[in-house]
């Protein structure tokens, strides 16, 4: 799948989000190596730490479903009625992508439809603690 398309489907996922507290909207698609995508949304709660982002949504939908192998995440957000430039992952979120994806080729495509570029988990989550360290 293209890259732009993932990222029109993150943009469209984040009409969803729930946020009467931040009001900051974050949507994700994410690209499953056989070919689907799980989009997802950030969901507050009003006692704040329950919140879930848009990318570990993404992650948990697929999960759950039974899929675990994935190519690419396509996030975008920004303040209610604007879409920020640039929409980077929280720590936490890159965590947990690091639980199931090669940092080294799991891509991370940020920015906007209309601009956005594609980067490496490795390079946004350096000396990343995986699976692996465990075995
Ligand atoms: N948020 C995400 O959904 N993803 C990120 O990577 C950054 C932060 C959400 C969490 C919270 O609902 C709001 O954005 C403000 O932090």
């Amino acid at each position: 799948m293209e890259y732009k398309l993932l990222i029109e489907k993150a943009a469209e996922a984040r009409n969803f989000a729930y946020t009467p507290y931040s009001h900051f909207k974050v949507g994700a698609a994410l690209l499953a190596k056989n070919g689907k995508v799980f989009t997802g949304c950030n969901v507050e709660n009003a006692t704040y730490t329950p919140t879930v982002c848009a990318e570990r949504t993404a992650f948990f939908k697929a999960v759950s479903e039974g899929v675990k192998d994935f190519e690419a995440i396509a996030i975008v957000g920004g303040k209610e009625g604007q879409l920020a430039p640039f929409c980077a992952p929280c720590g936490v979120c890159r965590q947990v992508m690091a639980e199931f994806c090669d940092v080294s080729n799991f891509k991370l495509v940020l920015g906007t439809p209309e601009h956005f570029e594609v980067y490496l988990l490795r390079d946004v989550l350096p000396f990343a603690f995986t699976p692996k360290d465990l075995e």
